[in-house]
């Protein structure tokens, strides 16, 4: 059973804010050595604890499936590949990209120590393990296989599989990759022999 989180601040959700805000008394917005800005833990976080939540605008499916290829399209042009758009429920998903959603800076791991939950209709990060002060927050983003190519993975864990992706395609990804490193040592070695048959011509 996921702890309650001690009480917050209410989040500013005016949509007009531009100032970043996080509003959990367990963690701060700080420059991350994996990837531009994330979340670290402030104090020792007890493991289950509801940390923050992930908050943003409720939207239908079809509204959510516009964004998400809008935001695909965007990612081809500029090579920005934030990725916003939390499934709630059935017919709604959250678009976490505003201001006031601190949680939308916390960074993709292999071997994550947080957790995202669908909490009586909020979506909330929760701690999988005891957290120690001053360790970033980190969840699995759950990506499949379609374009993972795109979604270089540098969390450094000894569990890395190389691109971000969920762990239930990790067996898939694996077998990708294995066939890759083949074919890639095999055109490797075809050039050397070319090139050591032409030394001897
Ligand atoms: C939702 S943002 C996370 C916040 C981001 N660090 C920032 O400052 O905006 C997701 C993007 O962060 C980057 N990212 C997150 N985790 C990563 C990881 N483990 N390795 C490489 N890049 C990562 C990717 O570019 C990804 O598309
Ligand atoms: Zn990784």
């Amino acid at each position: 059973m996921p702890k309650t989180a001690t009480p917050r601040k209410t989040p500013t959700k005016n949509p007009k804010a531009d100032k970043e805000i996080c509003d959990s008394t367990w963690c701060e917005i700080r420059t991350s050595p994996i990837h531009g800005r994330g979340l670290f833990a402030i104090r020792d976080i007890p493991e289950g604890m509801q940390i923050i939540e992930y908050v943003g605008e409720k939207i239908t499916k079809a509204e959510s499936n516009r964004r998400g290829w809008a935001q695909f399209e965007k990612s081809q042009k500029t090579g920005e590949a934030g990725v916003y758009l939390f499934t709630l429920n059935k017919r709604h998903d959250i678009d976490g990209d505003v201001p006031w959603n601190a949680a939308r800076l916390i960074n993709h791991s292999c071997d994550p120590n947080c957790e995202a939950q669908i909490i009586r209709g909020h979506i909330w990060i929760l701690a999988l393990r005891e957290i120690k002060k001053g360790e970033e927050l980190f969840f699995n983003y759950g990506f499949d296989l379609e374009c993972y190519e795109d979604h270089p993975c540098g969390c450094g864990s000894t569990r890395c599989v190389g691109f971000i992706a969920g762990e239930d395609y990790w067996k898939e990804l694996k077998k990708i990759l294995k066939k890759k490193k083949a074919k890639a040592e095999g055109k490797k070695k075809k050039k050397k022999d070319k090139k050591k048959r032409k030394k001897k011509d």
